[in-house]
């Protein structure tokens, strides 16, 4: 009897492409005696056909369309590594409606499309696996719904942007300021040219939404996860965390409240105790924290990204789709439950008003007679606790002075409040910086 070949198209032959090309042909015997069956990438699709690459390929199965190489009859896995939301989203539709698998590693997809491309893969028997799409080589999306399928999840939080990670840890190790770290961590091309979407927060945002979606069946969009980036995080700031047992990291939540029956998903910088599990995940690394009600508390650390880390999570879903493909059908598994029925079409959103933290604001202020008094009467008008206050001049300036305050457990509705109205003081030199300090175990 001939074997078996599974034929994959690489849509997309950058890092992540070249990277899962390179492994699935150093591990193919290993993966052939395992599975039974040959995968065989058997197509690549680029946008430029001139460009040099670091794997070389026979030239005739490259493309520089990808749709064709999704929908060519002889394709039965697409990997869609091209990024973004444009030509991706166009060559996973039209995979998914031929009733192929396809695996993307692509979160801002996910994060903006996932529900069609969902619901697309069911209504056309095909499927959409995504575990390179969450931090990196971290098998998170597996674990979620395979490892704790009995599991209801309460909170889920996680250091998901390696980027940020890298330059925060560089600013605590090394006493540099943020856009001192940036210019460097972008010639080590940890930091892309367009930093936006490592900094401001948004790929853990994106992230962050994907795994609410596996926790909870819903899907939150982008503009109402409360999000907020590292750029203004400062060098007191971070000695602050230092001095006091803490480290700054860019923490994603995925907070279940099942009295409420909400969800708050968020991004922020946050105090985190270097006692718990994430204070000293430092560097590129990854890290989430996941609490489920039957097993507790398990944590995940590893690589977030990267050409290596991120095709060993694509690879995983290769096998899978193979497993689908070979033992598939009415007789076959489904490697994992549909998330949809946890009946997240319910669940709303949390409010501000519902959630209660307590928080570090950072102020600089003119030094004059009085301003302490105001900012207290700030604080009291919105019923918000004092529990310290440091101050310390600013640089040479004798005039002004920074206040470290931290508050006792109030509503980040409160402290929303408090920031926009301390704003508005005249005494205040520069916007208001603030940051929960996280309750993690
Ligand atoms: N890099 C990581 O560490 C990492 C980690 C996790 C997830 N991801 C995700 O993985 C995906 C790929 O990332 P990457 O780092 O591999 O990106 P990349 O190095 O920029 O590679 C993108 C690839 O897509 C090709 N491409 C872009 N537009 C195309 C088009 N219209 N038609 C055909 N091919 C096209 C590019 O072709 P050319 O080479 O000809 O330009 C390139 O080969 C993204 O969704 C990213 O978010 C990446």
């Amino acid at each position: 009897m001939s074997e078996r070949v599974i034929n994959i198209g690489l849509c997309g032959f950058g890092v992540v492409g070249q990277g899962v090309l390179d492994h699935l042909e150093r591990k193919r015997s290993v993966l052939r005696e395992q599975l039974g069956v040959n995968i065989v990438v058997s197509r690549i699709a680029v946008r430029n056909l001139s460009k040099a690459r670091d794997i070389n390929v026979d030239p005739s199965i490259v493309s520089g369309d990808a749709l064709s190489v999704a929908l060519d009859p002889d394709v039965e896995i697409v990997c869609e590594l091209m990024g973004g939301t444009g030509i991706a989203r166009e060559v996973t539709v039209a995979a998914l409606k031929a009733g192929k698998i396809v695996i993307t590693a692509n979160k801002a997809l996910l994060c903006d499309h996932g529900e069609e491309l969902l619901s697309l893969a069911r209504e056309h028997d095909g499927h959409l696996l995504f575990e390179a799409s969450v931090a990196g080589g971290i098998p998170v999306i597996k674990a979620i719904r395979e490892g704790l399928v009995i599991n209801e999840f309460s909170s889920i939080y996680g250091i998901l942007n390696g980027t940020c990670n890298y330059i925060l840890t560089r600013m605590a190790n090394e006493g540099l300021s943020y856009p001192e770290i940036l210019v460097e961590a972008k010639e080590l091309g940890y930091a892309e040219a367009k930093e936006s979407l490592d900094v401001d927060g948004i790929d853990a945002a994106h992230k962050a939404v994907v795994l609410a979606y596996l926790a909870h069946g819903k899907w939150v969009a982008l503009e109402d996860v409360r999000r907020q980036g590292i750029t203004d995080i400062s060098q007191e700031d971070i000695q602050f965390a230092k001095n006091s047992g803490y480290a700054v990291k860019l923490i994603a939540v995925v907070d279940r409240d099942r009295a409420l029956n909400s969800l708050r998903v968020s991004v922020l910088p946050t105090l985190v105790s270097k006692q718990c599990s994430l204070g000293s995940v430092d560097g590129v690394h990854n890290a989430v924290a996941i609490h489920g009600d039957v097993v507790g508390e398990t944590v995940y650390i590893g690589p977030g990204a990267g050409r290596d880390a991120t095709a060993s999570a694509v690879i995983s879903d290769v096998v899978d789709a193979a497993k689908l493909l070979i033992f598939g059908g009415p007789e076959g598994g489904y490697p994992f439950l549909d998330p949809a029925p946890r009946n997240g079409s319910n669940i709303v959103l949390a409010s501000a008003k519902d959630l209660k933290s307590r928080y570090y604001v950072r102020l600089v202020v003119v030094d004059k007679p009085g301003v302490m008094a105001e900012i207290a009467s700030v604080l009291a008008a919105r019923e918000v606790s004092l529990a310290s206050v440091t101050q310390k001049e600013v640089g040479e300036d004798e005039e002004r002075v920074s206040l470290i305050i931290t508050t006792h457990l109030t509503t980040e509705q409160a402290i929303l409040d408090v920031v926009e109205d301390l704003g508005n003081l005249e005494s205040l030199e520069e916007k208001p910086f603030s940051m929960p300090i996280g309750n993690f175990a």
